[in-house]
Order: structure tokens, then sequence, then C-alpha cells
């Protein structure tokens, strides 16, 4: 069974906030002052999503989650759902409080929304999570998210108070149906019935950052299924992350799309830590992977049941504990970044220096993050 909230069941893997920060962090972490300019971190964000500036100016709602009650229908103000769904046009979501929230049905997100979760302690689980259904402007930031359940179909609360029938859902923690430009950065993501992140649907212009992805069986699937041609549009940056320990395989799984792999750090995995079908196109760059002590080294893992047609390649890798990478395909595929998507990639040799602070930070009263 379950247990939402342990004090303590998450240690961070570094302890210490890293004096050398990634391109994402260098942008705000170091200002003491962070808690003034919250909305600044719109500009820090890099790679596929490109800045969320949009989300940000004097349109802006400033919401405050005081409540972690939940009611799916009819939510209560001071409740995040009550800031998602029933706050119109663009909105800065905080958090009062430490506080669990348990979600009776998925949370959706709509367009123009910042949930910030630094600060205090944030934590969703044990129930329905995330999910970002046609909308886009989406920043995820700071929260922990756990033991998501499947959930049956329903009608649920959706935003501009808009009353929405929804299917049944696998239990994900962050689930993307058909939006663009979201970024997710420094969420700790464990423990899920299904997956970590799906990204699906003609999702595209995704980045997922500076997040702690562990104890899981299917980490992350960008492209949903096999038959869903849209999704070779599909464009993600997975930038930043810390895969485990205890993850089985999909850090990502890609179908259909490019995926930009970049800066990552892996603890070892069980089947394959990189993987993909239906020509997807991989560029891993500047990773650290280390192979777990016994069993697959090999980092990649490809269904074959269209032949080889697909680009997967790695440059500027990193392999320890023996760990193998078999490329494929001719040539690697660029991501194009325009000046507001490139960033400075980092050393493979300096990866795990640079992802120590993955996942939701601490940040103490009047300190920096
Ligand atoms: C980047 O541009 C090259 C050359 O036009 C192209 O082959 C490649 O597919 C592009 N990359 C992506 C991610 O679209």
């Amino acid at each position: 069974m379950a247990i939402l909230c342990i004090p303590n069941a998450i240690v961070a893997h570094g302890s210490e906030p890293s004096k050398a920060m990634n391109a994402i962090d260098k942008c705000w972490r170091g200002n003491p002052h962070w808690r003034r300019n919250r909305q600044q971190l719109a500009t820090c964000s890099v790679g596929f999503a490109g800045k969320l500036t949009t989300n940000i100016g004097r349109a802006v709602t400033r919401y405050q989650v005081t409540d972690p009650t939940d009611d799916a229908l009819n939510p209560k103000p001071g409740t995040l759902r009550y800031g998602t769904t029933i706050i119109t046009g663009k909105k800065w979501i905080t958090f009062k409080r430490d506080m669990c929230i348990k979600l009776q049905k998925p949370l959706l997100i709509g367009s123009f929304t910042t949930i910030d979760g630094r600060g205090p302690r944030v934590e969703i689980g044990d129930g329905a999570c995330l999910l970002v259904y046609k909308a886009s402007n989406v920043i995820i930031h700071g929260l922990r998210i756990h033991h998501c359940q499947p959930q049956g179909p329903g009608l649920v609360m959706g935003p501009d108070s808009k009353h929405l029938q929804l299917g049944p859902v696998d239990g994900d923690a962050i689930r993307l149906v058909s939006a663009s430009k979201v970024w997710i950065d420094h969420n700790t993501l464990y423990k899920c019935t299904d997956g970590l992140i799906d990204v699906t649907r003609g999702s595209t212009d995704i980045t997922i950052s500076n997040n702690w992805f562990r104890s899981q069986d299917k980490v992350m699937l960008l492209g949903h299924d096999d038959e869903y041609w849209r999704d070779k549009n599909m464009k993600v940056t997975v930038a930043f992350n810390y895969f485990g320990p205890n993850c089985n395989q999909r850090m990502p799984r890609v179908r259909h799309g490019y995926a930009h792999v970049v800066n990552n750090l892996y603890q070892g995995w069980e089947q394959y830590a990189i993987g993909g079908s239906m020509n997807p196109s991989i560029k891993s760059e500047a990773n650290y992977f280390i192979a777990p002590e016994s069993g697959n080294k090999e980092v990649t893992w490809r269904q074959n049941s269209y032949g080889i047609s697909w680009k997967f390649f790695s440059v500027g890798d990193v392999f320890a504990n023996g760990a193998s990478f078999t490329q494929t395909g001719r040539g690697g595929a660029k991501p194009n970044y325009t000046s507001q998507q490139g960033f400075q990639v980092a050393a493979a040799t300096s990866v795990r220096l640079l992802t120590s602070s993955a996942g939701a930070l601490r940040c103490p009263r009047r300190s920096t993050c």
C-alpha cells in the first residue's frame, strides 16, 4: 500500500548545493532574492520549449495554494485545482507551506500556467496526478510527484471553469496530450503505476530538465503509439536529469519524433536506458552512462519491426562500468535550436556535478535555492 508523505522518504542524492551550476540553474539559483522575482524563472528555460516569457508580466494572476484538499468537480478557493481551473488567464501558482495533496482525479493544467513549487515541500501523490491537455506555455517546477494511480473515466473541472469528461488514465506522474511549449524542471518523480512522464498525441516543443527520476519501471515515453504519425513532428529536449537508482527502461523511449538527450546522468538500468520504435531520431550528447553491475550493459534498445532507417547516435557520451551504445542510421540530426532554445552543452565529465541537485530543491527560508 502506498503511503503518502513519509518524512525523510526522499533523501537527496547530493546534499550540498553545488557551486557549479548548469545552464538553466545558473540563470536563477545564484540570486538570493529569487523569491521577490519568481517570474524571472520563465526566462531560464532552454531546449525545445524555448523561453516561457509569455507566462509573465502584468497580466499574470498570482495565486497561492493554502489548502491541500481536493474536489475534482467543485474546487474550493485556496486549493491547487481552483488555481489551475477557475482562475482565468495567465496564472503563477505558489504554495504557502509544506503540503501533501492527494488528487481525486487528474489535475487539468491549461495554457499560460506556471506551477512554482519552490520554497515549501510540496508533494502530490497516492491518487491522481497531472494532465496537460491541449494546452501550451506551461511550467511545472519543484514538485514531488509519486505513487500516481490509474483513474477510471469521469467528469472533472477543467480550465476556464468548464467541466470535462475524461477517459480512464494509466497512472502517470505527468501526462501531456496535444500539448506544446511545456517545461518540466526540478521535479522528483517516482513509483507510479504506469510511467513518470508521457508525451503524446502531437505534443511538441517540450523541455524536461533537472528532474530526478527514480524507482520506476517505465520512466519516460515520448510518442504514445506506433500508429500516431503526427508525432513525427515531436521535438523534445531531455537535459540535466538524474535517472536512478532503480529505473528499468525508457529514459526515454521515443516513437516517430526527435529527442535531444543531453548532459543526463544514468545510474544504471535493467532493460535499457534509451530506446525507440517507428524511426525516431535521437541525439545522445555528453551524457554519463553508468552501466549496472551485472546484466545488460547496452544503453540502447530498438524495436526492429520497421527496419533500421531511424537515426540513433552518440556524441561525447561517457560510458562507465562497461556501458556500450550501438549507433544506427547515417549522420545525426542536429536539434537546430533557435537563439531562444540553444544552450551551452557541458562536457560529460562534469555531468555528475551538474545533476547533483536534480529533483525538487530544498529552499530554506531566506537562502538561495
Ligand atoms: C536540422 O536541420 C537539418 C538540415 O536541414 C535536418 O536534416 C535535420 O533533420 C534538422 N533537425 C531537426 C531536429 O529537425
